[in-house]
């Protein structure tokens, strides 16, 4: 806290907070992009919100995939055995140590806690998925579970990097691209004004549900991030922002 105070970022957090128009925004000094101390501790503030919000039983944790959820689950410190951890969403392509059933394992078994999963594969048409998620029990099951979760972490990513990352086709990137896309959460590109330009398809969480998830928390830093991280908040939903110095400084500038 001192150190923060040092930096001016206790006010960046204010002024962050409120023209975002979120609960709470937690800043942590440093760049993550060229320092991996500070992806630990974006990981560990992360944490640490998780065990605030963890307070009573059966709690249930959805949770995205990415690289900075894997610091995070982690960075967990605690247990809370009547927990359940679940993906956010089902298989939006990103290799197995990055998914979110991945992450919802590894952070289960920090919690001493539970997991379900969601096998879809990736990229199937609407209507297969809708015959798909119809027939099998298990993933209603979840797909509920998913909706009634008490919090929910998710990762920010760049538009253009989450789609390449995500094996899209170079045409259809660059129409996202040209479509204004700048920001992806839960495999939702939007714009910097909030605007969905596409959605995956996917079973799980979209980001029109977060209404009824208890709290939503992003975590996401580097300069690079600063538009997408506009671009996710004003598409709505969110409640708490944990980032870092650069990624808060270069939103600064844009808001
Ligand atoms: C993906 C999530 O797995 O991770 C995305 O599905 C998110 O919604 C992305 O944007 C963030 O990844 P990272 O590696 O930058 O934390």
């Amino acid at each position: 806290e001192y150190i923060k105070a040092l930096h001016g970022l206790t006010t960046l957090e204010d002024e962050l907070s409120e023209k975002l128009g979120l609960k709470q925004v937690i800043i942590i000094p440093g760049d993550s992009d060229s320092d991996t101390a500070v992806r630990r501790e974006l990981g560990r503030a992360a944490a640490n919100v998780l065990a605030q919000y963890l307070n009573k039983n059966d709690m249930i944790v959805a949770v995205s995939g990415g690289t900075i959820m894997a610091n995070v689950a982690e960075a967990i410190h605690f247990t809370q055995p009547s927990v359940t951890v679940v993906p956010a969403r089902g298989g939006l392509g990103e290799k197995v140590e990055n998914q979110a059933n991945t992450i919802a394992a590894a952070m289960a078994t920090k919690l001493g806690g539970k997991y379900r999963m969601i096998h879809v594969p990736e990229g199937i048409s609407e209507e297969m998925l809708g015959v798909m998620v119809a027939n099998n029990s298990n993933i209603l099951t979840v797909a509920d579970m998913i909706k009634r979760a008490d919090v929910l972490i998710h990762g920010i990513g760049q538009a253009q990097e989450m789609a390449v990352r995500r094996g899209f086709d170079n045409e259809f990137v660059s129409k996202l691209i040209n479509s204004g896309a700048v920001g992806e959460a839960l495999g939702h590109y939007c714009t910097v004004e909030g605007k969905n330009i596409y959605i995956t398809s996917s079973v799980g969480l979209h980001l029109d549900d977060l209404a009824d998830v208890g709290v939503v928390v992003a975590v996401a830093g580097g300069r690079r991030k600063a538009k997408a991280i506009v671009a996710v908040t004003n598409a709505g939903g969110q409640d708490i922002l944990i980032t870092d110095e650069s990624a808060a400084k270069a939103i600064q500038s844009i808001i």
